[in-house]
């Protein structure tokens, strides 16, 4: 009875350990917003695209008004003078439009922070910080009144910056945030630099998953049947 009760604990404490881990490495949803205090600042650059694109002020952050996405997409994100050094996670609003850093000493920005920011189209930084992925990334790189500004995404697997040059045979280039590419095997490819041909092969993916929820099952059944035995 007692080590029965055990096996159902610490599958469940696995179970729970798992959710932690995945949750806790990641600023999840509209988090980012708290990042610094107060609201959107009152007439920023933020506070006037979220007015002209009708969107909701939450904190530091413009929420789309289509709230039929879930959880509600960030359209915006201010986080200007708060006295931010660094900038490391802001996976929570990967689809954002703009981005306010400036008038923060900030002296390090993580190179991946903007890694999958497909829509970002507006940066604004202390005007020592360069632009996420150079100014290559880019369109239009300008500086004033002590902040730089970075306007409209470059396609980094534009043909005429060679990227898609760089991706292996049987595979597509594909823009992954201000200068990031991924490349994506085209259909019925697989495997490293998609060099094998066929049919994604589920068993071998899908085998030790399925092979672990099977036993979770089995020790499950096993010690439910047990206690049931001995009530
Ligand atoms: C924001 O600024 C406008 C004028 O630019 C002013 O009318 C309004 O009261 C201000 N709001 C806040 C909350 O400070
Ligand atoms: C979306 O917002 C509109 C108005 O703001 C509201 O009438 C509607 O019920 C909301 N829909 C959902 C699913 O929350
Ligand atoms: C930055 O914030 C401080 C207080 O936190 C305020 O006194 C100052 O006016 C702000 N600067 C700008 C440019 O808004
Ligand atoms: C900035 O961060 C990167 C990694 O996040 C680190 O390698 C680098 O040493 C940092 N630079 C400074 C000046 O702190
Ligand atoms: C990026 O562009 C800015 C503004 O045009 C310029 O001042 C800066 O030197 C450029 N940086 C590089 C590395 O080319
Ligand atoms: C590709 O780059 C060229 C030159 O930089 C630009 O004129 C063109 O609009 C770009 N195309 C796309 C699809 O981004």
């Amino acid at each position: 009875m007692k080590a029965s009760l055990a096996w159902t604990e610490i599958v469940a404490l696995i179970i729970i350990l798992k959710v932690c881990f995945n949750a806790s490495h990641q600023l999840t949803g509209l988090q980012v917003c708290s990042l610094c205090a107060g609201l959107v600042r009152n007439n920023s650059e933020v506070d006037r695209f979220c007015s002209s694109s009708a969107g909701r002020i939450d904190r530091r952050c413009c929420l789309s008004n289509d709230n039929s996405s879930d959880p509600e997409r960030i359209i915006g994100l201010d986080l200007s003078n708060c006295s931010l050094t660094t900038v490391e996670d802001l996976s929570g609003a990967s689809e954002v439009l703009m981005v306010d850093l400036s008038l923060n000493p900030i002296v390090n920005i993580s190179e991946k922070v903007f890694l999958g920011f497909l829509d970002l189209n507006y940066v604004f930084l202390p005007e020592d910080i360069g632009c996420p992925g150079g100014n290559v990334s880019w369109q239009q790189v300008t500086v004033e009144k002590g902040r730089r500004f970075c306007k409209g995404q470059t396609n980094m697997c534009n043909q005429t910056r060679q990227m898609s040059m760089s991706c292996p045979e049987n595979s597509l280039c594909c823009p992954d945030g201000p200068g990031f590419f991924q490349c994506k095997c085209s259909e019925s490819y697989h495997g490293y630099k998609c060099l094998r041909q066929g049919d994604f092969p589920p068993l071998k993916v899908f085998g030790p998953l399925a092979g672990s929820t099977v036993l979770i099952s089995f020790l499950l059944w096993v010690t439910q049947r047990r206690k049931a035995k001995s009530l």
